[in-house]
């Protein structure tokens, strides 16, 4: 049975072969702690982390690198800017597409008296502009949306929201964790600025990495205080970027990949990373219009997407779905909620959740051909109520 794994929205896999050389080199030969000693093994560390941070600025369009700070994850990096900007009183505008990684720190920050508006998106994820206009008041510290959608695979209009963003003079920060890498990102074209966003999906590095770009002029609280290898004189933080978001050792050989990963989609160009998924996109959209049984939520017009399909199969649950995708087909999907329950509201599909595919650069059209053929045998089955049979 091949395998063909549609799960690259969860983690991108396979990644490039420069990425596995890059973790495995550093540690064998460079790995020493990055920024603690003057010895050649720590300088080629520091090396490797401050390629990593200009590879990124490349990739982002961030004139200094050092306004990149890197994190375990995107969860990490929407944290250090969630807590580091709200405080008691503040008020802060989201939407209802968001992932988790936003709501629970924003539901947990409304406990410590932040005020929290959710812009209701329409049930194919897309987000009016103007509603999130008539959601501001005069005590609204902070707007966050997410770039691309993780369960219904939406593109947010972050430039518009940008613009009322600056209007209101409220810093805007993006979660970027299912487009990094996948669709062109511009933070100074954007507006953009505070971009959070993950090494491990899109940009093809490995898991633990992550970072959050924050834009000249946002002052931050940093959420964990210690030892940065500068300023050891002194007892309190130091106050200059990156290090001022970096305490403790950083993940020398995770960065050493995610750098091999975003110079391998240098050179690819990003452009076609996303001409490729929106292709694939393309061609599941229309295969899954000719299948009987077949929901496909989110917009029809693929320049509305990245490169996630949300979809369920009448008489199947999502889970069941997937377990018959793995077992008879192949295939690696990811069912249920997407640890974004107010999104599978917004879609009309809470609790029952969605069959996801998440496409990536390594995936092709033979691929999702052969998963087509497997979702109308599914779909076959789904509609005949008997047990499943490979
Ligand atoms: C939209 C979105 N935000 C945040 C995250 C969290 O990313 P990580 O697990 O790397 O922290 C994810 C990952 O699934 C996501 O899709």
């Amino acid at each position: 049975m091949p395998t063909i794994y549609f799960d690259n929205a969860a983690t991108s896999w396979p990644k490039p072969p420069a990425v596995s050389a890059a973790v495995s080199g550093h540690l064998a030969e460079a790995g020493g702690n990055p920024g603690r000693s003057g010895h050649r093994m720590s300088v080629a560390a520091a090396r490797v982390v401050e390629d990593g941070r200009e590879a990124l600025a490349e990739l982002f369009h961030v004139s200094d690198p050092s306004r990149l700070v890197f994190t375990h994850n995107a969860t990490h990096a929407l944290n250090l800017a969630l807590y580091g900007l709200l405080r008691r009183g503040d008020h802060v505008v989201t939407t209802s597409v968001e992932h988790n990684s936003v709501m629970r720190p924003l539901r947990h920050l409304e406990t410590l008296g932040v005020e929290l508006t959710v812009v209701p998106c329409t049930p194919e994820g897309t987000l009016d502009p103007d509603a999130v206009e008539r959601a501001m008041r005069p005590t609204t510290r902070l707007l966050v949306t997410t770039h691309g959608s993780n369960v219904v695979g939406t593109v947010l209009p972050i430039a518009a929201v940008a613009a009322l963003a600056r209007t209101h003079q409220v810093p805007y920060l993006v979660d970027a964790s299912q487009t990094a890498g996948a669709i062109p990102i511009d933070v100074q074209e954007a507006g953009v600025d505070l971009l959070a966003f993950t090494g491990h999906k899109g940009l093809l590095g490995p898991t633990g990495t992550g970072g959050l770009y924050v834009r000249e002029g946002i002052v931050l609280a940093p959420l964990i205080r210690g030892g940065t290898g500068s300023d050891s004189a002194h007892e309190v933080q130091p106050e200059f970027l990156p290090d001022v978001f970096e305490s403790g050792t950083l993940n020398v050989a995770g960065i050493a990949g995610l750098a091999a990963g975003v110079r391998f989609l240098l050179d690819v160009g990003i452009e076609a990373v996303q001409a490729h998924e929106r292709a694939l996109v393309a061609r599941f959209l229309e295969a899954a219009s000719d299948l009987a049984g077949l929901t496909v939520y989110g917009p029809r017009d693929v320049t509305a997407r990245c490169g996630v399909v949300s979809f369920n199969i009448a008489g199947a649950m999502s889970s069941e779905v997937g377990l018959i995708l793995d077992q008879s087909f192949g295939i690696m999907a990811r069912t249920g909620l997407h640890c974004a329950p107010s999104a599978h509201q917004t879609l009309g599909t809470f609790p029952g959740g969605t069959v996801r595919f998440g496409f990536g650069w390594f995936n092709t059209a033979a691929d999702l051909d052969a998963a087509m053929e497997a979702l109308g045998a599914v779909a076959a089955w789904g509609a005949k109520g008997v047990a499943w049979t490979a």
